[in-house]
């Protein structure tokens, strides 16, 4: 399937097959082709729980308006923003870039005190942005990945924020952007067509808003 393909043909799918699997090592293939996405700074901000238990799913519904889908899905990854990563990773972004000869070793302090600047502090809100709009980008490869994989996907914000990081162990100060189901659409279900997407020129403008 080409990339155009997969994006025509991802739909968020309500009807998961419940009675099937999905294999560890396909799962870590989906995450590990997301996991290519890109970052500001290459900072990665993104962390995942992977939900296959049936009991864990149970708990993760009543945490997410008893959604159907979080138990049908064969998984559902928790997805996870980090506003921590730009000090738990900006070591490996400058070794990474000078290993590989992109930056030189006297220049290390310049892009961190950089990424401080543009990125703030932990509690600032544009760090806050910084993760979540990053996570996003990954979840969104995810799901169009999964597409080539033959599964379906259906993402969630439709949940309750506290009880899932009370649930799961998750920091205060992580954030959850969203859930995405994971699975196999249930067979002899026809889906509806696609629904509404506004028109080009409702949304772009040329050149100024
Ligand atoms: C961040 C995000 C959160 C969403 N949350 C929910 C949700 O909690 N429950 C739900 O049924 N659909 C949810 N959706 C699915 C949207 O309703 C769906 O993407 C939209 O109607 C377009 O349909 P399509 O994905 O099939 O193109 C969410 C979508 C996104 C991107």
């Amino acid at each position: 399937m080409n990339v155009l393909d997969a994006i025509r043909l991802r739909r968020s799918i309500n009807f998961f097959d419940a009675s099937k699997k999905i294999t560890e090592e396909k799962i870590r293939e989906l995450i590990e082709i997301a996991n290519l996405s890109p970052s500001s700074f290459n900072l990665q901000p993104w962390k995942v729980i992977v939900v296959t238990d049936s009991e864990k799913k149970r708990v993760l519904r009543k945490c997410a308006l008893d959604q159907p889908k979080v138990e049908e899905a064969s998984a559902v990854l928790i997805i996870i923003a980090d506003p921590m990563s730009v000090e738990e990773n900006i070591d490996s972004v400058l070794n990474s870039w000078q290993e590989l000869g992109y930056i030189k070793q006297e220049m290390r302090g310049v892009y961190k005190d950089m990424a401080a600047k543009l990125y703030g502090g932990p509690q600032d809100l544009k760090r806050k942005l910084f993760a979540v709009k990053n996570t996003a980008l990954f979840a969104m490869t995810l799901m169009i990945a999964a597409k080539e994989l033959g599964l379906d996907t259906h993402p969630m914000d439709g949940f309750d924020e506290e009880c899932i990081k009370k649930e799961f162990n998750i920091p205060e100060d992580k954030i959850i952007p969203m859930l995405v189901a994971v699975g196999y659409l249930r067979e002899g279900v026809n889906l509806l067509p696609r629904a509404w997407r506004r028109d080009y020129k409702e949304f772009v403008k040329i050149n100024s808003y």
